[in-house]
């Protein structure tokens, strides 16, 4: 056997950040349409409601969570909500994610700072504290984080993007190791420029950047990884410099 198929993915249930718009709709429309019940999460209801709409016409399941990733409160909210209506969390994708302001980090403001670093990083924290213990009870999960090529790279007037992604691909390379024993995967996906609304990607032409649906496609990928084994980190570049 070379990989899961998707009858063997009907009635998995999949949480994910960010799912109102850009990668994150991009990821639970094609997890939906691969038979996984999907909660989108994100602070803004009429978005959500704009990704739940076009999964159920396309015949997939979706509930609506509405969620702050950087409000611990909110995060355990959503994870006692999937307990009662599922009972299962078989796939955390961490998406939710905001950019920073482009400058240089010195005329950075503290407010600034913190928004990128508690959504970008804490959140994950958050959401991984969250759900880990469904997926530990069932013995079996899979988190894939998304990351950002920023995250292996300098980033000059973006230092505070990147260094939420630098941390993020450490924390993830080391629950990796903290929940491998739990037959728990986690895997980190370092996209380059995605054409989204997140910004900014000031002078490269947007037909050769990355799509969303790139993304989903690589999450599509992992979670059809026989369980046996895992990829831990994927770089994924457009093909054409954009
Ligand atoms: N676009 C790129 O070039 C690129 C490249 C590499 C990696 N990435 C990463 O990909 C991920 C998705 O980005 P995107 O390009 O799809 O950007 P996007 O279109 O701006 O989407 C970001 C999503 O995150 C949600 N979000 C932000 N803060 C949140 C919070 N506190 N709680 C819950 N949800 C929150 C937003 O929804 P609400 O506002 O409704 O909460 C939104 O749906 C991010 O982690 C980003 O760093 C993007």
């Amino acid at each position: 056997m070379s990989g899961l198929t998707e009858a063997e993915l009907q009635g998995q249930v999949a949480i994910i950040t960010g799912a109102g718009g850009g990668i994150g709709a991009a990821i639970a429309r094609r997890l939906a349409q691969m038979g996984v019940l999907t909660f989108l999460c994100g602070r803004r209801r009429a978005a959500l409601e704009g990704t739940a709409a076009a999964i159920v016409k396309a015949g997939g399941q979706a509930e609506i969570a509405e969620c702050d990733v950087t409000d611990l409160g909110s995060v355990e909210s959503v994870a006692a909500l999937v307990e009662r209506k599922s009972g299962r969390a078989d796939i955390l994708v961490n998406n939710a994610g905001v950019g920073s302001l482009a400058g240089p980090l010195h005329q950075m403001s503290p407010s600034s700072w913190e928004q990128v670093m508690n959504t970008n990083l804490r959140g994950v924290y958050y959401c991984m504290r969250s759900f880990a213990p469904m997926m530990i009870r069932a013995g079996r999960g899979h988190i894939v984080n998304i990351s950002s090529l920023a995250g292996k790279n300098a980033l000059p007037n973006g230092a505070a993007y990147a260094a939420s992604k630098w941390g993020l691909n450490g924390l993830s390379y080391s629950v990796a190791e903290e929940l491998r024993g739990h037959s728990i995967r986690v895997s980190v996906v370092c996209p380059g420029s995605v054409n989204t609304d997140l910004g900014p990607h000031q002078g490269k032409d947007p037909k050769k950047m990355l799509q969303p649906e790139d993304v989903a496609h690589v999450v599509a990928m992992l979670v059809t990884q026989e369980p046996r084994s895992f990829v831990s980190e994927i770089l994924l570049r457009p093909t054409q410099k954009p």
